[in-house]
């Protein structure tokens, strides 16, 4: 029956984990998907998450489905991290939102949603380069690539994969630029805190669009800034005109989901509601996500500094310019290559690197395994 599927190639970041997994050295350094470690290397679980999982442990919440569109209160409290709680939209209630399964299901719902009821042109301009499962999402979502009319995918902080963000101004112009030719303004906020180790400096683009009366679609994932990435927890929402007009986004986004998946899963989005909700949890996390985006700076620096120490050809400034998750090195693929087939060192093809893979026990095997490749 499956004689004729043929091999598909490897995805080109998950694959990457696979990829280390099967490697034995025990020098071997992973710096390929964007999930964060410790100074220890580990996963890091934060504290405003565990005392968040210990209260719900406690209250013994039951296991009845969700909504389709998921935990009200946690979509609310998503939306007001996102869009601050003063937004016209938010407080008018002309919010249309959605619990997602983090990301990637976020931007999925939006493109069903966008593919079956945008208007005009079904066709969507991503960034280049962009974050790799962007294409196959828009792809299978029925939008393509087409010269005009079109929706604009954005990165709403912390670009991936080059951690070069717009400033503040240059936000303005694409604002501005966008509103001139009538594009559709599609964010993709995976990174909230983790740019500027604020959630609400990184939400600037979002909030000046809307501001600006953009209507926007916005995909929001608490894998990284709450290090719920198994939990899946994101959501999508779109701005409307009126509660009216809501509602009725409203009930198409439930068509749009329930044969995709029925209802979230819960848990994660519980925990997600019960540090939004808390002050105090909301401080604690607030700061986690700052130490977390501070411990990536330090590594940024120490890089630099190890790579220009050892005389590596070429300039680093870009290591530490770069913002977020990643840095874009601009190794080439040979390069990636070679560190992977000699030193053991796994990254994306493109030559990005999750910086938080590096810390005080590896960077500098990594420094030298660089310095070498790049000295050929
Ligand atoms: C990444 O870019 O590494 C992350 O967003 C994880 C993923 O799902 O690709």
């Amino acid at each position: 029956t499956w004689s004729a599927v043929p091999a598909g190639p490897p995805d080109p970041i998950l694959g990457v984990t696979e990829a280390f997994k099967a490697d034995k050295d025990s020098r071997k350094i992973n710096l390929g998907v964007g999930a964060y470690r410790d100074e220890h290397g580990k996963p890091y679980v934060l504290s405003s998450v565990k005392k968040a999982e210990e209260s719900l442990t406690a209250a013994q919440p039951d296991k009845e489905y969700l909504p389709i569109t998921g935990l009200p209160g946690f979509t609310q409290n998503a939306a007001k991290l996102a869009y601050g709680a003063e937004s016209k939209p938010l407080v008018e209630n002309s919010i249309a939102v959605t619990q997602s399964i983090s990301g990637t299901g976020a931007l999925r719902i939006g493109g069903a949603f966008l593919g079956r009821f945008y208007p005009h042109a079904k066709a969507i301009y991503l960034p280049v380069p962009s974050w790799g499962n962007h294409t196959p999402i828009f792809r299978d979502s029925g939008l393509e690539n087409a010269p005009e009319k079109s929706i604009v995918l954005l990165h709403a902080c912390a670009h991936n994969p080059t951690g070069v963000d717009p400033t503040q101004e240059q936000w303005r112009e694409i604002s501005d630029i966008l509103k001139e030719k009538k594009l559709f303004p599609f964010f993709d906020m995976a990174y909230q805190g983790f740019a500027s180790g604020s959630t609400s400096r990184d939400a600037f683009a979002v909030r000046h669009f809307v501001s600006e009366g953009h209507q926007i679609a916005l995909s929001q994932s608490f894998a990284k800034n709450m290090g719920l990435y198994g939990e899946r927890v994101g959501a999508f929402s779109l701005t409307t005109v009126d509660p009216e007009e809501k509602a009725r986004v409203d009930s198409q986004l439930k068509i749009v989901i329930r044969p995709m998946y029925s209802n979230p899963p819960v848990h994660g989005a519980r925990i997600a509601n019960t540090i939004l909700s808390s002050p105090e949890l909301y401080a604690q996390w607030e700061s986690e996500v700052k130490g977390m985006a501070d411990r990536i700076i330090s590594m940024r620096e120490k890089l630099y500094d190890t790579l220009v120490g050892l005389q590596t050809p070429g300039q680093w400034g870009h290591i530490k310019s770069q913002i977020g998750m990643f840095s874009f090195t601009g190794l080439t693929q040979p390069q990636t290559k070679a560190l992977a087939d000699k030193a053991h060192i796994y990254m994306t093809a493109d030559g990005r690197i999750s910086m938080a893979g590096l810390n005080s026990s590896n960077i500098e095997y990594f420094a030298e395994s660089v310095s070498k490749a790049v000295k050929g």
